[in-house]
């Protein structure tokens, strides 16, 4: 395929109808699956037609909202959406009749703040579904109106689907239709969606559960839907031009539509609820022109990365969808019209592909992290023991199960926050803890091939097998031998709980409620996640896994599913003399006898386990002498010697390199470079200069320890050799 000329989201804003008011998000999406995929319309089975789907990774023919919100990540650009948007896809027929997908890269989804009701907009519910557009339709219905009065107009309902012609001039006015597909910097399909609900049922298969504003994107609801939700629009750039049609082909939607009329677009919410929540009441309704970065509950979960962190899923129905195709994706029909196609032109008939739904788990990627036992991996001191059969549980003090989180290290991190000397990871998903190894263990089995959930380079146990790590630190305690006899598991009676949990937890960890997002500024700005399973242990393990393994300072939960981490404390908090400052009263998502925070409070903790990593004050004969500049543009500080390793770099690697090489100097850069000299080039602009932690970089073979920065040394010396 031949990406592609403009960029996926090419910087031309158009959005025609837009009025006065510029209040609204928008987010890019990339492409997350393309098939025949439409748990809206054919829940469980195929879909007839193929659909190119942004958003949460698991999506299928299954996808529930808790599914959704379990995906392991999300092609928009806001992490905390994991809802799933689909369209149909575009192909072209070459005159021989052969079909080729028109190139995208992916969506841009819109959240406008619209409607004379626009102060009130509401979250989509959990579980919400909805689909806009008509697949059948090849013409435009002018009888089909909106709801509407002599105040607010009301308008064809067909207007909801447009398309425009991205040309170099002057650009012609938007269509219902696919009216030109001669565009040199794409054709863009948009649809937009119902903003009125009926606030009861999720999703109707007639949709009527659902209403349009009376001028679709603004006025008033119908009687029967007074719920204002925000007004979903998305776009679509299809790389037009990339293709050749000189041999005088057409343009054809998946359903068999070579009108365009048929346009239409699904939304499956996967939202975290508290994240969609406060964006619908603070960033819909101000002018904001749809900057992300207006709206900071938005922010915390924004990247760049979203297209490499969660790209095109393999495909789940074992049917060619991409390149040229003999026919369009299940046996659609061209149905040109005017008339409505029909559902025996759209629907497969005899010839319906089977089903082959695979389990991305039991595939194996081609490069795992692999480690052999008796060695570390995941976090210090951790030693691999093995991958042993789990039919009879392995480990039995503690488990823990997400779909979201599981990596090795978290697992590892879960139960050393328990006080758990053993973890082991099982089904990609499953950690467990102990400090006993059931008896009788026997690490030989070869079936640990599942990854990891949040990590698919590394491998988290499998059906029934496990792979366990033990924590050599002195300080967690091995109990006695194990006895063969599981505890009694205590009786899961309900406990009744307070209306408002204890404000301040008892966690001897426990530094305060700290106010969050003061002056729109986070407290905590290293990772973050969030999740409805969310609890004061997941958010620990979580932070205390993260930092490349190295762990975070602090922690912190808020609006009770959501998790900061960070190595620095902002010093208006005062948390060591004004414990509480602020409410956190907000059960946790995952456990309601813990206190997660509140509305842009934290409920915060120092992770006690932390240890910064330090410059080493010597190495073998080698004293440091503090860091010196490599601007590296007319030669390097150090010119005696050097080597570089991407594994094994460490401060004593490196002066154990430079005294073998007979020179007084050793310098470490980057994390894995060594430099060795006699002298100090200050010729080159070599400077001495502070050591500043934030520039530099812990060394590749040892996490504990610095091994200077981008373009920066720490310099250690030896008088003697
Ligand atoms: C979807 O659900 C149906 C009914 O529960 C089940 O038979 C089918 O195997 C499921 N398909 C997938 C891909 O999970
Ligand atoms: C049809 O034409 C396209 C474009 O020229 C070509 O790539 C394809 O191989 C042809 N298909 C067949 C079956 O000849
Ligand atoms: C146009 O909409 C009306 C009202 O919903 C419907 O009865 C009619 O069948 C539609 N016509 C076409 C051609 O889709
Ligand atoms: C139209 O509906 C709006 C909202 O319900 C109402 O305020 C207005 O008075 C209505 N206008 C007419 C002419 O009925
Ligand atoms: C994934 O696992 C690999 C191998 O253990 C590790 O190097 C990498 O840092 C992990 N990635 C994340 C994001 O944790
Ligand atoms: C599992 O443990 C029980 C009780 O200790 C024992 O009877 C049984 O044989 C064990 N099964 C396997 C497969 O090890
Ligand atoms: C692993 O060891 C157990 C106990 O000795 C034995 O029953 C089992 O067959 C072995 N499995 C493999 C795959 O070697
Ligand atoms: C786990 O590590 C501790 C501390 O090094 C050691 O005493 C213990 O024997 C190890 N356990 C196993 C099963 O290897
Ligand atoms: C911290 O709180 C103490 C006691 O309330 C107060 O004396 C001190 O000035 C505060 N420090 C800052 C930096 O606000
Ligand atoms: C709470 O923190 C805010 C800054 O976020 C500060 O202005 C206020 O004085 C603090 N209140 C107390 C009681 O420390
Ligand atoms: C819920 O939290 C309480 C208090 O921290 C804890 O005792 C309990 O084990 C937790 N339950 C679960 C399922 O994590
Ligand atoms: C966090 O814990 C460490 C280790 O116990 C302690 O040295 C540090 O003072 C604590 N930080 C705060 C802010 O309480």
């Amino acid at each position: 395929m031949h990406f592609k000329s403009i960029p996926p989201f090419a910087a031309v804003f158009s959005l025609a109808f837009l009025g006065s008011v510029e209040a609204f998000w928008r987010m890019n999406c990339a492409v997350v699956h393309t098939g025949r995929v439409d748990p809206l319309v054919n829940p469980g089975a195929l879909a007839a037609h193929a659909h190119t789907i942004v958003g949460g990774s698991n999506i299928g023919v299954n996808a529930t909202y808790s599914s959704l919100l379990n995906s392991q990540c999300t092609s928009c650009e806001i992490t905390a959406d994991k809802s799933a948007y689909w369209t149909p896809l575009l192909y072209y027929q070459h005159a021989n009749g052969s079909f080729e997908d028109v190139p995208h890269g992916g969506s841009v989804i819109y959240y406008l703040g619209r409607g004379v009701n626009k102060a009130n907009i509401q979250p989509f519910p959990k579980g919400f579904m909805m689909l806009s557009g008509d697949k059948a339709a090849r013409s435009y219905n002018s009888t089909a109106m909106t709801w509407g009065n002599a105040t607010y107009y009301n308008r064809p309902i067909a207007d909801r689907v447009s398309f425009v012609c991205l040309t170099d001039g002057p650009q012609p006015p938007q269509q219902p239709y696919m009216f030109d597909t001669n565009c040199a910097n794409g054709m863009r399909a948009q649809i937009q969606f119902q903003s009125c609900w009926n606030g009861k049922d999720l999703y109707k298969a007639d949709n009527s559960h659902v209403a349009y504003m009376s001028q679709i994107d603004d006025g008033i609801c119908p009687p029967g839907y007074p719920v204002q939700f925000a007004q979903l629009f998305m776009e679509t750039d299809y790389a037009v031009n990339d293709i050749n049609t000189s041999d005088g082909g057409r343009f054809v939607f998946s359903q068999g539509d070579p009108t365009g009329y048929g346009f239409h677009g699904d939304f499956q919410n996967g939202w975290d609820m508290g994240v969609q929540t406060v964006a619908a009441q603070n960033c819909a309704a101000t002018d904001n022109f749809g900057q992300i970065s207006a709206c900071p509950i938005l922010q915390a979960y924004q990247t760049d990365a979203y297209a490499a962190n969660c790209p095109e899923m393999p495909q789940q129905v074992g049917e060619k969808v991409h390149g040229l195709l003999d026919k369009l994706p299940g046996c659609i029909n061209i149905t040109p019209g005017p008339g409505r196609a029909t559902s025996a032109d759209m629907e497969c008939g005899p010839n319906v592909v089977k089903a082959v739904i695979s389990s991305t788990k039991d595939s194996v990627p081609k490069t795992y992290a692999t480690v052999a036992p008796g060695q570390s991996f995941g976090l210090p001191g951790h030693n691999y023991l093995g991958c042993a059969t789990d039919s009879n549980r392995t480990l039995t003090e503690a488990r823990y199960t997400s779909e979201t989180y599981m990596s090795v290290e978290f697992c590892q991190a879960y139960c050393t926050n328990l006080g758990y000397r053993y973890s082991g990871v099982e089904y990609g998903s499953e950690c467990y803890c102990g400090n006993q190894i059931r008896t009788g263990t026997v690490f030989n089995s070869t079936r640990c091939l599942f990854q990891c959930n949040a990590n698919g380079t590394e491998f988290c146990g499998g059906t029934f097998a496990i792979n366990v790590y033990n924590n050599t630190a002195a300080t967690i305690a091995a109990t006695a031998a194990y006895t063969g006899v599981a505890a009694t598991p205590t009786a899961n009676a309900y406990t009744a709980v307070a209306a408002v949990p204890a404000a301040v937890p008892s966690a001897k960890n426990y530094l305060g409620c700290a106010k969050d997002l003061v002056g729109g500024v986070r407290t905590l700005t290293g990772d973050s996640t969030s999740g409805s399973t969310m609890t004061v242990e997941i958010c620990a393990a979580y932070c205390a896994a993260g930092n490349n393994g190295y762990g975070f300072n602090y922690y912190g939960l808020e609006y009770s599913s959501q998790c900061f981490c960070g190595n620095t404390l902002p010093p208006m908090l005062n948390l060591t003399s004004t414990p509480s400052n602020g409410t956190c009263n907000q059960r946790c998502a995952g456990n309601t006898t813990e206190v997660c925070g509140g509305p842009s409070v934290l409920s915060m903790y120092n992770n006690t386990a932390y240890n910064p990593p330090k410059i080493a004050s010597s190495a073998g004969k080698f004293v440091s002498k503090g860091c010196l500049t490599d601007p590296n543009t007319k030669g390097r500080a150090l010119q005696g010697a050097s080597t570089t390793s991407s594994t094994l770099m460490t401060v004593d690697y490196c002066a154990k390199f430079c005294l073998g090489k007979n020179f007084h100097y050793a310098g470490v850069e980057y994390g894995q470079e060594c430099y060795c000299d006699n002298q100090i080039r200050t010729s080159v602009g070599a400077t001495a200069t502070t050591c500043p932690t934030t520039s530099l970089k812990t060394c590749v073979g040892n996490k504990q320890q610095y091994c200077g920065g981008p373009a920066l040394l720490n310099l250690y010396y030896s008088s003697s050799l």
